[in-house]
């Protein structure tokens, strides 16, 4: 099962994530020697604690990579377990190099370990990106035992496995890339790295669904999950801390993809506006945050007429539910119908966008659309809807129009009832409801 459910016997369907055909045998943990549970043989007392006993932290390791520890909360915490996941494809293999690279060159002693390319590829990939001066140790290895015997002799200070679902412990009856070998690699890892104070990098690729492939197991096991995300046309990349038991969750790091690897984006908040010269209609400017960073990011819509009997609702970098949400709020809240249109709905640069603050300016950019006309230039657009159609205030108003303001915008639409200390010098218009936002911002609209 891929979403990591158990069932008695096998059935085509697992009905706790409906997915067909993905139910895998798996041998039963061994039960003790009289089939008792565990309660009824004696364990040995484990020593307790207080909470007062802090033992003194270890510093952070600094990757020398900003965005890349920005992500993490600042640094890699020694001993720590930290899952990379992503699309094939997408950098983790070029972004991990670098860091190990980083971190060797700063002194600290790394391992790469591939199961998936051999040392003369990861040799030219480090020559093209120009690290071959680094003093990365390298292995194209997938036998577990194998590889924690190299780690316990050698104890780096960090360790990276790529990836997850090519490594192979020979304790577990299934092959390579299976839950139950996914799973037994993972454990084994964390522990080893918790015993011996290793910090170990996992590579997981993701699904088409967005899993990190049939391990959710994995998630929580390891004490940070980054995501590394992006379109495949568009060169930048985000890195985004989806768990993180060390530090905030939702920070992320910038990075381009260039010819000579990941290059890093230090003030990104301006990276997902297209040129702002002439304003298209269905374009609106979200002033969004990610984690602590203000991004300002452009939001395209596009409506025409369908001509099929279920009109088509195309979304990329926002959630499609919530879109068919914010559709129906229109039109149930404001008369304004899309039952006959597709609707195409884009976030500029391959940037995806989680928050419900997005919501305003996503029913902006529609309605800009169907009704082809343009929003000011100077303007941002920021609040959640509900149901009901009214606007619900939102966290850090006054950093988004900050923000704004520094990057040459001069007026927004945000939600009323929030307590603005503004001194932004935005000239802010105060919203009740996404109906009066809309007749501010276009007049009157046929239904
Ligand atoms: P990779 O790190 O192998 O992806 P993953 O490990 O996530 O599967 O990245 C491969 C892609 O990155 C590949 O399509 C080529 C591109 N790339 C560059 O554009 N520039 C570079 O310097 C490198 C090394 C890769
Ligand atoms: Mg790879």
């Amino acid at each position: 099962m891929k979403c990591g459910a158990s069932h008695k016997k096998w059935a085509g369907r697992c009905d706790t994530c409906g997915d067909w055909n993905s139910i895998t045998e798996e041998a039963p943990l061994a039960a003790g020697p009289s089939g008792k549970t565990l309660g009824a043989s004696k364990g040995r007392k484990v020593a307790l604690g207080d909470l007062s006993e802090i033992d003194k932290p270890l510093p952070r390791m600094s990757s020398g990579i900003d965005e890349f520890d920005r992500a993490l909360g600042g640094g890699v915490v020694p001993a720590s377990v930290i899952l990379v996941g992503g699309d094939p494809g997408i950098g983790k293999s070029t972004l991990l190099l670098q860091a190990a690279a980083s971190f060797a060159r700063s002194g600290k002693k790394a391992i790469y370990v591939s199961g998936e390319e051999a040392p003369s590829q990861i040799r030219m990939r480090a020559q093209r990106l120009g690290l071959t001066d680094a003093p990365v140790k390298l292995a194209a290895e997938t036998n577990l035992r194998d590889i924690i015997t190299t780690l316990e002799n050698e104890r780096p200070d960090i360790a990276i496995i790529d990836s997850v679902q090519t490594m192979w412990a020979d304790n577990v009856d299934s092959a390579p890339g299976s839950v139950s070998q996914v799973r037994a690699t993972a454990h084994e890892l964390v522990t080893f790295a918790k015993r011996r104070g290793v910090a170990i990098v996992l590579v997981g690729h993701v699904t088409k669904e967005g899993q990190i492939a049939g391990p959710r197991v994995v998630e929580h096991m390891v004490d940070t999950v980054l995501y590394f995300e992006g379109e495949r046309g568009h060169q930048f990349r985000i890195l985004r801390a989806v768990k993180n038991r060390f530090g905030p969750a939702d920070e992320i790091g910038v990075f381009e993809m260039t010819g000579e690897g990941l290059q890093q984006v230090i003030n990104p908040s301006a990276l997902f506006l297209s040129d702002r010269e002439s304003q298209a209609s269905g374009s609106v400017v979200f002033a969004g945050m990610e984690g602590t960073r203000p991004v300002l990011v452009e939001i395209q819509a596009l409506v025409a007429q369908s001509s099929l009997g279920s009109p088509r609702r195309n979304v990329v970098g926002w959630d499609n539910s919530r879109l068919s949400m914010i559709l129906a709020v229109l039109e149930s809240r404001c008369g304004i119908g899309f039952g006959n249109m597709d609707v195409y709905l884009n976030i500029a640069g391959g940037m995806r966008i989680s928050e419900p603050a997005a919501d305003l300016a996503v029913a902006a950019a529609l309605v800009s659309a169907r009704e082809d006309i343009s929003l000011q230039k100077d303007t941002v657009v920021f609040g959640e809807i509900s149901l009901s159609g009214a606007l619900r205030p939102i966290a850090q108003a006054e950093n988004r129009l900050k923000e704004a303001k520094k990057l040459g915008f001069s007026a927004a639409f945000a939600p009323s009832m929030m307590k603005l200390a503004d001194k932004s010098g935005m000239k802010v218009h105060m919203v009740e409801d996404v109906g009066s936002f809309i007749t501010d911002c276009f007049g009157e609209i046929d239904a």
